[in-house]
């Protein structure tokens, strides 16, 4: 890396206003409160009922909330990534969509897709793009509508995930402060347990693949579990090490919100204290690609100019990573 570094200067959410309690899905499947908060941490999550409105519509809110507070005129934005597991359609970029929904019209745009991971890629890639000199606004968005790919007759799924979007702006910084290190891995043999089987080119729709319910999302709980428990650790531990930083030297943990438990497990091996983890968890479920700017928005106000924040996620794939960034400001 050069001397420019690509530091987060704006964040902004947006969540859709319908809450799916615990105690909703209790009279949809088979399923209870308290087994769900002990075996996961979540209570509620937020589901998109409006219709034909899609991730473009979570990821435009977000921008427009970004906008808001940054004062940032949207035409000085030159590139907008959007993050995404759940693109509008197969074959129209979501992110051109949002791009010109939002006034970014001299900017280029593109989707990027790795499942859970798709956030934490974006955030190396929009990195690259800063550091290379070229580009001074890059714009990151991770949204999901999972609820498109749920099947609510499933409780090994249902219960987990969640829709929303959150946005971060990159910009270079000449203070060293931005992104520092990454170090991110994926391993294809994981596909099988994590998927959508139908849709894609592999299984296209047909009236059969609708009437085997191939269109939703499917996983293996406790597969999922044991490979993200042990991989997010290790990148995590590996990425402290390789940057010479203790425990004390880590202010937060940014981790993808999928589990309470992989969350602790992660923590635990890097010896945090429950103070230095974000968490919001209980109120959005897994949001799958905008879980990590969830949380920058949700903790923004208690960021400081300087704070060591190491990011993880591990995801479909499978896919997963850690990256280490400097907080760039103090909220007043
Ligand atoms: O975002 C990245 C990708 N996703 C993940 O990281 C998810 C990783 N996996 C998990 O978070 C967990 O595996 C789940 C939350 C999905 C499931 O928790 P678990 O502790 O692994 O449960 P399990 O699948 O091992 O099932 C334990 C028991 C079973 O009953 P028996 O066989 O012990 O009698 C299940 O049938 O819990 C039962 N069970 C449920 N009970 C009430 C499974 N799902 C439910 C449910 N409500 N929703």
């Amino acid at each position: 890396m050069g001397n420019i570094t690509a530091a987060i200067t704006a964040v902004g959410k947006y969540l859709p206003e319908f809450v799916l309690s615990n105690q909703l899905l209790e009279t949809m499947v088979e399923t209870n409160d308290e087994w769900i908060v002990s075996r996961t941490g979540i209570r509620e999550r937020r589901i998109l009922k409006e219709p034909e409105k899609g991730t473009s519509f979570l990821a435009i809110e977000a921008c427009k909330d970004l906008l808001s507070k940054s004062q940032l005129d949207p035409k000085e934005i030159e590139l907008v990534i959007v993050a995404t597991a759940t693109p509008d359609m197969q074959a129209a970029s979501t992110a051109a969509f949002v791009a010109s929904q939002i006034g970014a019209t001299e900017a280029f745009s593109f989707d990027l897709e790795s499942a859970c991971s798709s956030f934490l890629y974006g955030m190396s890639t929009a990195a690259r793009y800063i550091e290379s000199g070229k580009y001074k606004k890059v714009l990151l968005i991770g949204a999901d509508m999972n609820s498109s790919m749920i099947d609510y007759t499933d409780r090994a799924t249902c219960i987990i995930f969640g829709d929303g979007a959150g946005a971060v702006l990159f910009e270079p910084n000449d203070e060293g402060l931005g992104v520092q290190d990454e170090y991110l891995r994926t391993d294809g043999q994981g596909r099988e347990y994590l998927k959508v089987a139908a849709g894609g080119s592999m299984l296209p729709a047909t009236a059969e693949t609708v009437e085997k319910k191939q269109h939703f999302v499917r996983q293996e709980g406790r597969t999922v579990f044991k490979y993200a428990v042990s991989n997010m650790a290790d990148v995590s531990e590996k990425i402290l090490e390789r940057n010479n930083l203790t425990k004390d030297d880590v202010n937060w943990l940014a981790p993808h919100q999928a589990n309470l438990r992989i969350i602790e497990a992660t923590a635990n091996r890097m010896g945090l204290d429950a103070t230095k983890v974000m968490v919001n968890i209980e109120k959005y479920g897994n949001t799958t690609s905008a879980t990590l700017p969830l949380l920058l928005c949700d903790y923004e106000d208690q960021l400081r100019k300087g704070d060591n924040i190491i990011f993880a996620a591990f995801g479909g794939g499978f896919s997963w990573g850690a990256l280490y960034l400097k907080w760039a400001y103090t909220k007043n």
